[in-house]
């Protein structure tokens, strides 16, 4: 499915977008292992979640779906108990998504039957030694083809383990965090920088021992079932960043976001934009299930081009695209480096952002750990390509909003994946879309 996108003069009004995706995959596995029914609300009915649910379905999971609108729904999930899950008739297909398989990984570690966790193309290009290296040392069986899915798991009899994480992961993290429920001992993790937390805050919301002491996390083994839960998940920053963005680079805007998760661990963006000159600010703050909450208010502003490297990658690591865009628009040089990571996305996120993004007339380099810019650069009207990444076709289509013609986007259904609505969103604010 196709995308074309006019250009805008200008954003404003009041919107919401979708919870947390990092959420709502936690969530339902977490409820899974809860004893008793939990009710989740503002969960995101996207792909990558729904491969979540149809896993802990095939684990002998009940779960009930309701969607409750274009962006939203309630889902009520029968939780089976710590050691309630049943062995899979099948392989676990987790579609298209990396959090499904890695974290679902860590729960298949802990359990006494084995499991092949698999998916469709674009997942089985993607790195799992990663998560098999410390489930293996915790003591399952793991086995990977050549390091990429299908990754098999015959689990149980697990033992905690001291790990330095050689990346900054949350889903390796959390993959070790969940199988560290079922080990005997402490589980440790170093990591090297400050992957998102949502999987320690909803634990340790649930009454599990998880203390973290700086990049060091602890998890003590679940003594008992976890309990059921009621939670409303926040919107999600990453489906924020895009009309966030769109609204400082476009004059004439006024936009404000309501509800939006501001976990430091995954805010990187407002800083860097605000470094760069942009009017955008937090407002009514706030606490929802244990996550800072809040409203984010954006202006159109002039941006001034900078260098983004270290923490502040790890705490951005999926707004890459759009911070690619926004950058084409700021005056001078924005370089981007420690980002070796993107090579490993839903696509090869460097060389994808800058291979569309010159086709409008961006001035961008590509390194092996991050890329150049150099603007204020006018956008082009031009045909490109999502390479099957959400996060890709999004920041394609901002840029279709400060364009001087009309551009289209190829394979733009994979928004889907992440954030059902998008087009809905753009159109409510008076943007002409086709899809
Ligand atoms: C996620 C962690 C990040 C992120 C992904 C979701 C999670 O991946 O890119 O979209 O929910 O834990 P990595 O753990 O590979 O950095």
């Amino acid at each position: 499915m196709p995308l074309t996108i006019s250009p805008s003069s200008g954003l404003q009004g009041t919107i919401t977008v979708p919870g947390d995706k990092s959420i709502s995959h936690r969530a339902a596995m977490l409820a899974a292992l809860a004893n008793g029914t939990s009710r989740l609300t503002n969960w995101l009915p996207a792909g990558d979640c729904l491969a979540t649910l149809d896993a802990l379905r095939a684990l002998g999971v009940r779960i009930d779906f309701q969607q409750t609108a274009e962006t939203a729904a309630t889902v009520t999930v029968h939780g089976v108990g710590l050691h309630g899950f049943s062995a899979p008739e099948k392989s676990l297909n987790c579609q298209g998504s990396g959090t499904t398989m890695r974290l679902l990984s860590g729960l298949m570690a802990g359990q006494a039957f084995s499991t092949v966790l698999d998916g469709h193309e674009g997942l089985r290009r993607r790195p799992m030694e990663r998560v098999a290296r410390p489930l293996r040392q915790m003591g399952a069986t793991v086995v990977t083809r050549d390091g990429y899915p299908p990754i098999y798991i015959d689990g149980g009899n697990l033992h905690g383990i001291e790990y330095r994480m050689p990346i900054a992961s949350g889903q390796v993290k959390s993959a070790i965090l969940l199988a560290g429920l079922y080990a005997e001992g402490t589980t440790i993790v170093h990591q090297p920088g400050p992957a998102r937390d949502h999987t320690e805050v909803l634990l340790r919301s649930l009454g599990v021992s998880v203390e973290t002491d700086g990049s060091t996390i602890r998890v003590q083994p679940a003594q008992t079932n976890l309990p059921a839960m009621d939670i409303a998940i926040p919107a999600d920053f990453s489906s924020a960043a895009f009309p966030l963005v769109a609204a400082v680079l476009i004059p004439n805007s006024q936009l404000r976001i309501t509800g939006v998760n501001t976990n430091p661990t995954r805010t990187g963006l407002l800083d860097m934009l605000t470094a760069m000159g942009a009017n955008v600010k937090i407002e009514n703050e706030r606490e929802m299930g244990g996550e800072p909450v809040g409203d984010l208010v954006a202006q159109s502003s002039t941006l001034t081009g900078i260098e983004v490297s270290g923490d502040t990658v790890v705490r951005m690591i999926d707004e890459f695209p759009i911070f690619a865009v926004a950058a084409t628009q700021a005056k001078g040089r924005t370089v981007v480096r420690d980002a070796a990571e993107l090579r490993v996305k839903e696509s090869d996120r460097i060389k994808a952002t800058v291979d569309e993004l010159r086709k409008l007339g961006a001035q961008m380099i590509a390194h092996p750990d991050g890329f150049e810019v150099y603007g204020p650069t006018p956008l082009h009207a031009a045909v490109v390509d999502s390479y099957g990444d959400h996060r890709l076709a999004m920041a394609l289509a901002v840029a279709g909003l400060l364009a001087d013609g009309e551009i289209t986007i190829r394979h733009a259904r994979v928004i889907a994946d992440s954030y059902p609505g998008f087009v809905s969103m753009l159109k409510n604010l008076g943007v002409a879309v086709v899809a």
